[in-house]
């Protein structure tokens, strides 16, 4: 559904600042940019073409006399709303909690090492660079050597570079499928392929959780990309909203909605700032019983509107818990490419639920290598952070 809400040339979010420093560990795409191969400006529609890195000064918080607390980041022109004091206990806590996936469907990982990984998607075998292994590879060279396509170029990972086929030139798609969803892989010019296999633990449980309840469940995807998490939750009975500030992404996002022949799925595809998005939601009442928000650590909404993790996450967080309907069934925060600890965004989600009751478990998305055969567990690649809020 087209978003006939969004203003154009609207300010970008209060409380944003262009530009940050900081450092980044990060495997994540986006800026929401042009991932089909070429670098994008930031412009209606698209996200900046290159992240800015993080910035890890907390927003300050100052009390005021309704109970709320203002936001008061240092470049906040007209803060969208203040946040909430929450008061009450704390949910209780299980931490750390490892995710690990082995893969599932057309993915896995088959070895990793020397700064590279090794991963099977589908027909074709990929090499990417990846940071964190910094062990030695287990496989021999003439495994690697015979990789369909390797991604070269940017050492920083987010960064622009290119792709090479040494055995065949290949085209921009092919065909995939995860969890009995179609979808397209894709070789885009940020070393990403259309989907973060990682997220896979996730969408199991949210999948369980769908086909589990007596009633259609709510779901709202925040940062959504290419949809493969909107695709697992309608397949399984969720009436979905879908919000990216990425027109194209939405435009990859709906292909695969027909190749997963869920045409007729009850699907909202909204290219819209997620901030602006949830402010609006709030205010309307509109509730979910499930939310993924996947943030990355810098993006830029569809009219420039900037959104920065560490500024805006705390607000972020916030609404969401506002957005939950009565019998809510989770909230799950995922965060990449950010120079902090689980604990970090752990402890944000205990304040931000504090009085809510139930439980929050936070810890790492990690992949196991699997081997040439997908059967044979090696060592296990850190991917990502999360954070999730369940009822008890
Ligand atoms: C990390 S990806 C999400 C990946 C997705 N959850 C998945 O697992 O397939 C980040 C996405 O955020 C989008 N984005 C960046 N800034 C945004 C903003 N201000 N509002 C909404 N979406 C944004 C990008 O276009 C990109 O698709």
């Amino acid at each position: 559904m087209k978003n006939r809400e969004r203003r154009p040339g609207a300010k970008p979010f209060p409380g944003a600042k262009p530009k940050a420093n900081g450092d980044a560990a990060r495997p994540r795409p986006p800026k929401s940019a042009d991932f089909a191969g070429k670098p994008s400006k930031p412009s209606s529609g698209q996200a900046a073409g290159k992240p800015e890195r993080g910035n890890s000064r907390p927003v300050r918080r100052s009390p005021s006399e309704d109970g709320k607390v203002a936001n008061t980041a240092e470049t906040a022109s007209e803060p969208a709303r203040p946040l909430t004091v929450r008061t009450g206990e704390r949910p209780s806590e299980r931490v750390p909690l490892i995710l690990e996936s082995t893969g599932a469907g057309d993915f896995h990982l088959i070895d990793s090492g020397d700064g590279l990984k090794l991963e099977q998607y589908g027909p074709y075998r990929i090499v990417r660079p990846e940071a964190q292994a910094l062990w030695p590879k287990a496989l021999p060279s003439h495994v690697w050597d015979k990789a369909d396509a390797v991604f070269t170029g940017d050492t920083d990972e987010d960064g622009m570079g290119r792709w090479r086929f040494p055995r065949e030139a290949l085209g921009e798609t092919w065909p995939l499928s995860l969890l009995g969803i179609d979808f397209h892989g894709r070789f885009t010019a940020f070393r990403h392929v259309g989907v973060f296999p990682e997220q896979i633990a996730h969408w199991s449980w949210m999948k369980q959780k769908v086909e589990a309840a007596d009633r259609p469940l709510k779901v709202l995807n925040l940062f959504g990309y290419t949809g493969v998490a909107s695709l697992v939750a309608a397949a399984a009975g969720a009436e979905v909203t879908h919000v990216d500030a990425s027109k194209k992404a939405i435009g990859w996002a709906r292909e695969n909605q027909s190749l997963s022949r869920l045409d007729k799925a009850p699907i909202r595809w909204i290219c819209e700032d997620a901030m602006k998005f949830i402010l609006r939601e709030e205010r309307r009442g509109n509730r979910y019983d499930i939310i993924l928000t996947d943030p990355p650590k810098f993006g830029r909404g569809p009219n420039g509107e900037v959104w920065q993790l560490f500024d805006h996450l705390p607000l972020m967080l916030d609404i969401c818990r506002e957005l939950l309907a009565p019998k809510a069934v989770g909230l799950v925060l995922t965060a990449y490419s950010i120079r902090a600890s689980f604990y970090s965004i752990h402890e944000l989600m205990r304040e931000t639920m504090r009085g809510k009751g139930g439980l929050v478990e936070s810890g790492e998305l990690v992949i196991r290598e699997a081997g040439l055969d997908g059967k044979t567990p090696g060592r296990a690649l850190s991917t990502s952070l999360f954070s999730r809020w369940v009822p008890k």
